[in-house]
């Protein structure tokens, strides 16, 4: 009998992938929160996606039976009280991905099980809940799995067939860094100044702090013999600003509904390398403790 792939966080990309593995034909299982959750998933078990059923089961963390598969897609903050929840069920040896935004948490989970096989990913997909359990792919695109200095073949199996776009990454740890570092130069601005995407490179007060923060980013990525883009990072930020100019990022989402951001696996995570490497970065930590300020 195939193992099932449990899901830690089962929000817009954490079903996403669930139904995905479910069209690979292998068994899912939803992690949730509470009881209730699990009530009312029962009453459909399954997620509703583009009129198709994709029929699963949910449990609780406390739920017995050993976890030999995982996918952790809860937010990056979110990471530790989640998967201190499970930990009494992870089979030593587990298979998991890291799905998440920013850096630090997929060091953190191998740190916590040095035995299991850690993979991390990054995902351009977006994707969002219409309603619960029913969930809307709002942009097609591809995601990343990869661990650094290892290759599992296990990773195949979830890259054939099903709908999602997923390739190996044999440099998953740069493809983070660049996501980090884009994010690092968008977010924090975008958040505090409560603009759209587009607007950091029509503005050139935005722009020039935009370049500021890049500078130093490049820096710090630099220390640990990282070469981000062929070109410098200030160009690409612009580009994705451009290409994303009618968006609100995600943090700026966050702020607005009073979320938690992720502020500290993005530029928080910068301003700590940084500080290992002795490297000053006062815009990032300026804009670090403003974003602290208005909502962690
Ligand atoms: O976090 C986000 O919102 C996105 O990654 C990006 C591209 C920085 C802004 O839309």
């Amino acid at each position: 009998m195939k193992q099932p792939w449990y899901i830690l966080g089962a929000g817009a990309i954490g079903s996403l992938w669930a139904c995905h593995l479910t069209d690979l034909g292998l068994p899912v299982s939803l992690i949730l929160r509470n009881q209730a959750k699990v009530d009312l998933f029962q009453k459909q078990n399954s997620i509703l996606l583009a009129g198709q059923c994709y029929p699963m089961t949910a449990e609780l963390a406390s739920a017995p039976k050993t976890i030999k598969q995982l996918i952790i897609t809860t937010k990056s903050i979110d990471t530790e009280n989640a998967f201190n929840s499970i930990k009494n069920r992870l089979d030593p040896h587990a298979k998991i991905i890291v799905l998440q935004n920013g850096m630090g948490s997929q060091q953190w989970i191998q740190s916590q099980c040095p035995h299991a096989e850690v993979a991390w990913a990054s995902t351009t997909d977006g994707a969002w809940l219409k309603a619960p359990f029913n969930l809307q792919h709002a942009g097609r695109g591809v995601t990343q799995i990869g661990a650094p200095d290892q290759t599992y073949t296990w990773i195949d199996d979830l890259i054939k067939g099903g709908f999602l776009n997923v390739v190996q990454d044999k440099n998953i740890s740069l493809t983070l860094w660049r996501k980090l570092a884009i994010n690092c130069a968008i977010n924090p601005l975008t958040a505090i100044f409560d603009c759209k995407n587009g607007e950091l490179i029509n503005n050139p007060n935005y722009l020039s702090t935009m370049a500021a923060i890049c500078r130093e980013v490049e820096l710090v990525a630099h220390a640990f013999d990282i070469d981000l883009f062929d070109g410098p990072l200030i160009e690409q930020a612009c580009h994705v600003a451009e290409i994303t100019a009618e968006n609100y990022s995600s943090m700026l989402q966050d702020v607005r509904q009073g979320r938690q951001t992720e502020i500290d696996s993005i530029t928080g995570y910068l301003c700590r390398q940084a500080k290992v490497q002795n490297i000053p970065v006062p815009i990032n930590l300026a804009y670090l403790k403003k974003i602290q300020k208005v909502h962690r």
